[in-house]
């Protein structure tokens, strides 16, 4: 067995022995009684009496070693700014956030709503949340007021932290209006809403409700807010993602098991030590971002990178400069931020020396080998794609460098990370599939390893019905993929098994998509489908079918209801959701017995076979949408 084979059985033959040690790499107020309670599957229990903080283990625990070293670099393109704060300055803004916060009335187990751009600020305002014991649900920026609205009604935080906009290829997003809608589209009313103003955009405060951060700072310069040490399950976050229900479902995090995971990722995964420079270029709003932009790094006493920007502004080595100014010895980023940059002038990267970069690590969406190739061959160092989820935390499938460095193939992901007890299903039958090469879905058995969610937020049961009852006659983890596995252990993943799709490394949900497209006056019914893309993976296509269709014989007259359309889906959800098409048809393609039939739409909307096609209603359907997607 090779080192790798070893530690990875060790983490499930016995997992006991294996994450008390991983337990170690942490510190504890009280250390844990028993390293994990499974008595009530599928919920697992991490580190059973333990208490912590996850403040504590990002930020104080390295005063006593590296006050003085570059915690939190911020660095914005938008606004020409970059400012760098060590271990003790972030102890103290964090503090300031965390006793600000405590004087809007944010108490242990509250919810506090970050809907902000990536700026220093926010990662102060996670920091101060999980410090004081309160949940912190972040919201990313780019979603407008009707996904907001949803998000504030379902976490019912007692206050929202945000700022006065984000900015985007230049140009100012104002937040605060949208804020204002979302706030009052929900049902769920914040007592507080606190307002950071970069100056980039004039602000209404509403008197009482909202108040304005750089004045609250200002009273608590010096005050101390100690971390409240809390037991090891007590919730740290909460962080909606879409599934195959119109309703976002908030993925629920615990304390101790998090932090175990992502300090033995950084150590595992990462092969980092303290000291060494991390540069994530995802966005605080996803799960890369609380994982590792803020909190991975930060427990393992290095320097994070948070920046705001395009990849191309104001040239395409914009990444590459940054990577040489700071010396970054890991970058993470997404595959379409890197097929971006090869559309670009190879030059920009030449320019640049970016010999301190170990790796370069990518997930989030299927990485394509050209592009793998590209990027390897232009970087000179290894490109590790890693698969997980929102759910998990932290990559399910990788390589793990610091045990054993293997052989990066370009098309898999890996192998499965230790703690993951990752196994391929037969959906029809739930039956194991242990041959290689055989296409399953890719379930993991319970326990889910340290870090990963523990529940719905306030929603057991959908936790439970969604992810562990999807596979016949089994109680397993569906991770709603579909994979391969090959003879030597590397996972191959093959596209999603439910209606989420993934747009230039966001996950979107379509029947959400739909729901916004269908609130349209005009629109009777429509479907969403993901369509490959060469540039952002998938792209969202929508086939509607109008209540009056009487003027869309006219090229005008469809424009302007396709413009409507997509406006609304920018106010609602945010353009991150917008169709990049939305055809009219007189009638969708359905069964007999009037079920959509979604994947025939996706394969002629991707001018493949759709297969099958005996159970159609009515066959003309089809021939529409091949007639208006060429
Ligand atoms: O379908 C898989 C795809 O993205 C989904 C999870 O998205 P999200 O919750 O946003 O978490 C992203 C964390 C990096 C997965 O179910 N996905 C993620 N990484 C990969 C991937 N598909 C293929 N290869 C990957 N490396």
């Amino acid at each position: 067995m090779t080192a790798y084979a070893d530690f990875y059985r060790q983490s499930i033959d016995q997992p006991d022995i294996f994450w008390r040690e991983q337990a170690g790499l942490i510190e504890w107020k009280t250390p844990p009684q028993q390293v994990c309670d499974y008595s009530n599957p599928p919920f697992a229990k991490w580190f059973v009496g333990g208490t912590t903080n996850l403040c504590h283990n990002a930020v104080d625990r390295h005063l006593a070693t590296r006050a003085g070293q570059s915690a939190l670099v911020a660095i914005s393109t938008e606004t020409d700014t970059e400012r760098s704060y060590s271990f003790a300055e972030l102890h103290a803004e964090v503090q300031r956030m965390a006793a600000v916060l405590q004087g809007l009335g944010v108490k242990k187990g509250d919810r506090v709503l970050i809907y902000m751009p990536m700026i220093a600020e926010a990662a102060f305002a996670m920091l101060a949340c999980v410090r004081i014991g309160a949940l912190h649900s972040v919201v990313f920026g780019g979603f407008a007021s009707g996904s907001l609205a949803s998000r504030i009604e379902d976490a019912e935080p007692v206050a929202v932290v945000s700022a006065d906009a984000g900015s985007r290829g230049g140009k100012v997003v104002p937040y605060k209006p949208l804020l204002d809608e979302a706030i009052a589209l929900s049902k769920h009313k914040p007592a507080a809403v606190l307002m950071i103003n970069r100056g980039l955009a004039p602000m209404h405060l509403q008197p009482r409700r909202d108040h304005d951060w750089a004045a609250l700072r200002e009273q608590h310069l010096n005050t101390v807010v100690p971390c409240e040490w809390v037991e090891s399950t007590h919730p740290s976050y909460t962080l909606y993602t879409s599934g195959t229900t119109g309703k976002p479902k908030g993925v629920q995090r615990d304390t101790g098991g998090y932090t175990v995971a992502l300090a033995a990722s950084m150590k595992h995964i990462f092969d980092a030590k303290a000291g060494d420079v991390y540069f994530a270029t995802s966005d605080i709003g996803w799960v890369v971002g609380h994982s590792y932009i803020v909190y991975g790094p930060l427990i393992a006493g290095m320097t994070t990178i948070m920046y705001e920007g395009l990849p191309t502004r104001p040239d395409a080595g914009v990444w590459w400069s940054i990577v040489e100014k700071y010396q970054v010895t890991h970058m993470f980023s997404a595959p379409t931020a890197v097929r971006v940059l090869k559309k670009q002038d190879p030059a920009y990267l030449a320019k640049y020396n970016v010999k301190s970069l170990k790796a370069l690590w990518l997930a989030g969406e299927p990485l394509d080998e050209p592009t793998a190739q590209w990027i390897s061959d232009a970087l000179s160092v290894p490109i590790i794609d890693n698969y997980w989820q929102t759910e998990t935390g932290w990559p399910i499938l990788t390589l793990a460098n610091g045990v054993q460095q293997q052989t990066t193939r370009f098309g898999s992901p890996g192998k499965a990370m230790y703690g993951y007890h990752v196994k391929l299903i037969d959906e029809s039958n739930g039956e194991e599939l242990t041959a290689p090469n055989q296409k399953g879905v890719v379930a993991i058995e319970g326990p889910l390893p340290p870090g990963c969610m523990q529940t719905v937020w306030r929603d057991d049961a959908r936790f439970v019905n969604t992810y562990w009852k999807s596979i016949p006659g089994r109680l397993i983890y569906s991770t709603f993929d579909w994979g391969i596995r090959d003879a030597d252990g590397y996972h191959f993943i093959l596209g999603r098994t439910d209606d989420v799709i993934n747009v230039a490394g966001h996950r979107l949900g379509t029947r959400e998509i739909e729901e916004s497209i269908a609130s349209h006056p005009n629109i009777a019914e429509v479907a969403v489908v993901g369509v490959a893309d060469s540039l952002k993976g998938q792209v969202a296509m929508a086939f509607a079918v109008a209540r009056d269709a009487s003027g869309l014989t006219h090229e005008a007259a469809r424009l302007k209801l396709e413009g409507e359309v997509m406006k609304q889906v920018d106010s609602q959800l945010g353009a991150v959701a917008r169709p990049s098409r939305v055809y009219f048809v007189s009638v969708l393609p359905k069964t007999r017995s009037g079920k959509l039939l979604r994947r025939a739409l996706q394969a002629v909307a991707e001018r493949r076979d759709p297969g099958d096609l005996t159970t159609m209603e009515d066959p003309a359907a089809l021939q529409q949408v091949k007639d208006l997607v060429g």
